[in-house]
């Protein structure tokens, strides 16, 4: 077993360190006030080839492994989760589920642009009544011979306004239960597809969350994904590699909050010395390094199983749920650290904090981690 990143890992990890320190952290404190898409960052990001980086060359994407997606989550997301969670359903719901399992018409037409970065992809599962229950889809899809006709709305979708291109998951066939369930393409701005009210979010503020509904939308058949009834089936697929990339955003979010706790504990003076001399404050760095790594190790190993053929249900669950626990736990610990200053938006640990909770809710709350780990280990 080996601890080691390789040169290439390095670099993509000092590459998306540096875009983040230089590019994203100058505005971030703004975009979250303002609730402002970092549509300009996000662009820029694309051209590094960080929104398909594990799209094969030949759809535009990087062609970089799963390993390498992590580390740079990790380093986007110690500065800026906004932009980090569109870089993640970019990436490993829309571009990964494409190319895992969309036609070659699929490819050309939808993931080449998206791998790209020239476009912003959405996954649209969740519903105002379907969130943890994911089968209980009430959006519908009609087959009309050479078109699907979808009604219905979808609700927080992430990149809601700012996407081009949607992953739209519909009922077709209420009495087949998950097996009548499909998943679309659509596109911004075909009939009937409006995109409804955006969120007023606690936390990942400059992301743009919206809800989206569908007005007897047609999208043609050949826009389904996979054989009919495959629908759900993609969803949990999709969700399963998504969860590494949530996963590697809390782990991101907690080392940001500690690399600020850890510099900030060496400068602040109280009782007359730094306050990491004092062990109220050291033991919280201590406790804060070890379960990071701890994280860090299970988003990885996540990444690896992902990337060496394995199954990865379950390690991404437990990555997902155990990285999720300690950015909430140690943001909180973050502003205790800064006192004061941990209050005030200009130390970012209180936004940290702030954005820490959404990675135990979004795909798939804290909760439904653990029915996919026990049902894994339960099995046979
Ligand atoms: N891979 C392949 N197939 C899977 C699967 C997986 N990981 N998980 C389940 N399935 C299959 C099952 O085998 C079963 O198929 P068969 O009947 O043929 O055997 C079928 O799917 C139904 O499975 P379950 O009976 O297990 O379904 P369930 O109703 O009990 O639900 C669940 C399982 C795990 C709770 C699921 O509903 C779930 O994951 N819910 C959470 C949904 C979620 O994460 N939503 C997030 C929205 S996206 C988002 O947040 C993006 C964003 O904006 C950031």
């Amino acid at each position: 077993m080996k601890f080691e990143l390789s040169e290439e890992h390095l670099a993509v990890k000092e590459a998306a360190r540096d875009f983040a320190e230089n590019v994203l952290k100058p505005g971030v404190i703004d975009r979250d006030n303002e609730q402002r898409f970092p549509k300009d960052e996000i662009r820029q990001l694309g051209e590094l080839g960080f929104l398909g980086m594990m799209v094969d060359p030949k759809y535009g994407g990087s062609g970089m492994d799963t390993l390498s997606y992590v580390l740079a989550m990790e380093e986007i997301s110690k500065v800026d989760a906004s932009t980090s969670v569109c870089m993640s359903v970019n990436n490993s719901l829309v571009c990964w589920g494409l190319e895992k399992f969309g036609n070659e018409e699929q490819k050309q037409k939808y993931l080449i642009p998206l791998a790209k970065g020239e476009k912003i992809g959405a996954f649209c599962l969740s519903e105002p009544e379907a969130g943890s229950d994911a089968t209980s889809q009430k959006t519908t899809a009609i087959d009309m011979g050479d078109h699907y006709l979808i009604n219905g709305t979808k609700n927080w979708i992430t990149n809601g306004s700012s996407a081009s291109i949607y992953l739209v998951i519909a009922q077709t066939n209420i009495q087949a239960g998950h097996k009548g369930i499909n998943a679309f393409i659509i596109e911004k701005g075909m009939d009937g597809f409006i995109i409804g009210a955006k969120e007023d979010k606690l936390g990942i503020r400059g992301s743009d969350t919206h809800t989206l509904l569908f007005n007897d939308v047609k999208v043609p058949k050949e826009n389904r994904i996979g054989e009919d009834g495959f629908g759900f089936k993609f969803a949990m697929k999709v969700l399963s590699g998504g969860r590494i990339g949530i996963a590697s955003q809390a782990l991101g979010i907690a080392a940001g909050a500690y690399e600020l706790s850890l510099a900030y504990s060496k400068e602040r003076k109280a009782f007359g010395k730094e306050i990491y001399k004092h062990q109220s404050i050291s033991f919280k760095l201590a406790d804060m390094a070890t379960d990071i790594e701890a994280a860090r190790l299970l988003v990885y190993k996540s990444a690896i199983d992902k990337d060496t053929g394995k199954s990865y249900d379950q390690s991404s669950a437990m990555a997902k749920l155990y990285a999720s626990k300690v950015a909430m736990k140690h943001t909180v610990e973050a502003v205790q650290i800064h006192g004061g200053y941990g209050f005030v938006k200009e130390y970012h640990v209180e936004r940290l904090m702030r954005d820490a909770k959404i990675t135990q809710i979004y795909e798939g709350t804290s909760e439904i981690q653990k029915i996919v780990i026990s049902r894994n280990i339960l099995k046979d």
